[in-house]
């Protein structure tokens, strides 16, 4: 019997991933352990998107290889779109025992096995939709779905394309017997993961299903079950899916649409394949389709060439959608992208954290604006545990996705609860349970 401990970075999708790797060790004899101390064999699930997310992983194996003189045998894995990444560099440089890109899952057992096992092959097909994934790290309600694999877009400043390959779509089928099986274990909250699930297609005996059947099939499966996505281009958010939410009460009026910048000439060197009236048109249509539907964005501060109106535009139009969440990062360059091919990095690290403070500040408002518009309504909450301050409180989410904290009575996790919003911060909602 051997101990693996998987820790995991990065993007839902990496969450969902190591769900498989766990799976596949199981399989092979392993037990996983959450304690790196018990562990013979530690993978580290990594993200290459941004250079501080990887600086963060060298300093950690660095920090592991301490564990070795304690430990000899132990073995240390780096697993994901790092591994991908870099290859072999990562057992010369960082003294990794096992490397293995994220197609390369169903191997990771015999990479384990030898001296230094390495496979960062990417597979036009590999979906592993056969494999049910183990839900690690879980509070046993919401849980994550990969419906598709890779990426074709080629956003200049991306390196996903390059450590996730091509796109693929798994099975509809197999991805609605997931949730079904989830579903009857209690889980009540789904999101169907693909890095652009707009484009998930899938041909089933000659009838095409696209991603907004699918999100259909899975909110058929019982109208208990909350069923989200992420992430969506916006190039490619259709009409019909817009329609698809709307009509479905337990579909979350809720949708990630990354914009990255306000800019038009930023978005042409980014290569998004849409502008910002584009964009506008969608957000549009989505406000006009379903009132009640939060919107959420990426963005990106200080990409290659962006003057400060181009950075002025960003803040405007954050003003005239008003998101009620956002993800915001400065912008790092990746090598091998096409942006670190064509252009310079020409924004100084000053003027970029000093553009990115700006957005966070300005979201900060936004959301708090947001979040007091829904002072004195009540919203259908599901209940996902006890609140980390106050034991006497439980958390849960809107269809929106915002948290809601509220007095525990006789309520429990998976419950849907009638909660009145009293009061709120930028990040939280605050109420009571309508009796
Ligand atoms: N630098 C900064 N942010 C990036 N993102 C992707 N690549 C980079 C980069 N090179 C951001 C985008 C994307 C999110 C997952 O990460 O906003 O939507
Ligand atoms: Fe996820 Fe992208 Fe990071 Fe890979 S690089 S882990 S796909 S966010």
């Amino acid at each position: 019997m051997k101990n693996v401990y998987i820790e995991t970075y990065g993007c839902q999708m990496n969450q969902a991933d190591s769900g498989i790797v766990a799976k596949v060790l199981t399989d092979n004899g392993y037990t996983l352990v959450n304690n790196q101390d018990d562990a013979d064999v530690i993978l580290i699930n990594t993200c290459a998107v941004r250079d501080n997310a990887e600086k963060r992983i060298h300093n950690r194996v660095r920090d592991l290889q301490s564990l070795k003189k304690k430990h000899p045998l132990l073995k240390i894995g780096i697993i994901g779109c790092m591994a991908e990444r870099l290859k072999d560099s990562l057992i010369n440089e960082d003294k990794a025992d096992v490397v293995c890109g994220p197609d390369a899952y169903r191997d990771i057992a015999a990479l384990i096995g030898q001296t230094t096992g390495i496979n960062v092959a990417l597979s036009d097909e590999e979906t592993y939709e056969d494999i049910v994934p183990l839900e690690i790290d879980s509070d046993g309600i919401s849980a994550f779905i990969s419906v598709m694999r890779g990426c074709e877009n080629f956003c200049s400043y991306c390196v996903v394309p390059y450590t996730r390959g091509k796109e693929r779509s798994r099975s509809a089928s197999s991805i609605i017997k997931q949730a079904e099986s989830l579903f009857n274990k209690g889980y009540r909250d789904i999101t169907l993961l693909g890095q652009n699930v707009n484009s998930y297609r899938f041909e089933d005996n000659g009838k095409v299903i696209d991603f907004a059947d699918l999100l259909a099939m899975t909110a058929a499966i019982n109208p208990l079950l909350r069923v989200r996505f992420a992430t969506s281009h916006p190039k490619d958010l259709s009409e019909k899916l817009i329609d698809t939410i709307a009509s479905h009460k337990n579909i979350c009026k809720y949708i990630h649409l990354p914009i990255q910048s306000g800019s038009d000439n930023m978005l042409k060197k980014m290569n998004r394949k849409y502008t910002v009236s584009q964009y506008l048109e969608k957000t549009d249509l989505i406000r006009r389709k379903i009132p009640d539907c939060a919107l959420s964005t990426d963005v990106i501060a200080g990409f290659c060439g962006e003057t400060e109106e181009d950075h002025r535009q960003t803040l405007e139009i954050f003003k005239r959608i008003g998101y009620d969440s956002a993800y915001m990062f400065k912008y790092s360059e990746r090598p091998g992208t096409l942006a670190s091919k064509k252009y310079a990095d020409d924004v100084k690290e000053e003027e970029k954290v000093r553009r990115l403070q700006q957005i966070i500040d300005l979201q900060r408002e936004l959301s708090l604006s947001s979040n007091k518009k829904d002072i004195g309504k009540t919203f259908e909450v599901l209940v996902e545990g006890e609140s980390k301050r106050d034991k006497t409180k439980l958390y849960g989410r809107t269809s929106q996705n915002k948290v809601v904290i509220f007095d525990k009575q006789d309520n429990k996790k998976g419950d849907y609860i009638l909660v009145e919003i009293e009061n709120c911060t930028s990040a939280t909602l605050f109420g009571k349970k309508k009796q």
